[in-house]
């Protein structure tokens, strides 16, 4: 079954309070996501693998890490996980970014698919999943669900708040998939909102509704 990794660092939950606050405008609510992303690829990688290459330094020739292993892919969901983009690209440069477009039916909440373009190797790349919110899990459910169908197989989800509902859902579907969050909340509303969650992701990084 997948695991639940929640971050616990002290910047990412000083930076997700403000990110909830309702009097958190869009112009500071876009840049807490951005550096609160950017902390979560810092944590996200912590368990790349190195290798040892040879250098030279001013001073000698020496042995030194550098990151092995599988290049990595980064997959938001549109709309609200662009908004995570560009804070993980900082971290992560070399990065290719697909895009998997899906929205929920305001009345069935059930994801509805419209866009999905992705680099052509995603089966030999380590993809992380990236959504601000998990709620009833539909969105994630049915993105993750198109990977597999084009081929990934290597791949976390990582969303800013996670409802117990979605993240019981998705490992239902996708067992095999590791959930990483800023924090799982109490539960949905009748709406499928996340309580006490932040309200609309999309709405509160593009200033619409
Ligand atoms: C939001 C959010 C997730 C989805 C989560 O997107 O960004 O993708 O809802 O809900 P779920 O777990 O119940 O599927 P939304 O459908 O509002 O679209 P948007 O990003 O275009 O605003
Ligand atoms: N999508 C959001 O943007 N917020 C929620 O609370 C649930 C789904």
């Amino acid at each position: 079954m997948g695991k639940v990794y929640v971050f616990d660092h002290p910047l990412i939950q000083h930076k997700l309070s403000y990110i909830r606050d309702k009097s958190t405008g869009t112009k500071e609510f876009r840049e807490l996501v951005d550096e609160v992303s950017m902390l979560m690829a810092y944590e996200i990688t912590r368990e790349m693998p190195l290798k040892e290459i040879e250098i030279e330094t001013p001073v000698m020739t020496c042995k030194t890490s550098v990151i092995a292993g599988k290049k990595v892919g980064l997959v938001p969901i549109l709309r609200a996980g662009l908004g995570m983009v560009d804070g993980m690209v900082k971290l992560i440069p070399a990065a290719k970014v697909g895009h998997v477009g899906l929205y929920r039916d305001p009345e069935t909440l059930e994801p509805i698919e419209y866009y999905v373009k992705l680099p052509s190797d995603i089966n030999e790349r380590e993809l992380i999943v990236i959504d601000p919110m998990l709620a009833t899990g539909g969105s994630a459910v049915a993105a993750v669900t198109a990977l597999k169908n084009r081929g990934a197989k290597n791949m976390k989800l990582m969303c800013l708040i996670a409802a117990p509902e979605g993240i019981e859902k998705f490992h239902q579907v996708h067992p095999d998939i590791d959930i990483y969050v800023a924090a799982v909340d109490e539960k949905l509303d009748e709406h499928g909102y996340i309580v006490p969650g932040l309200g609309d992701a999309g709405d509160r990084l593009y200033g619409t509704k």
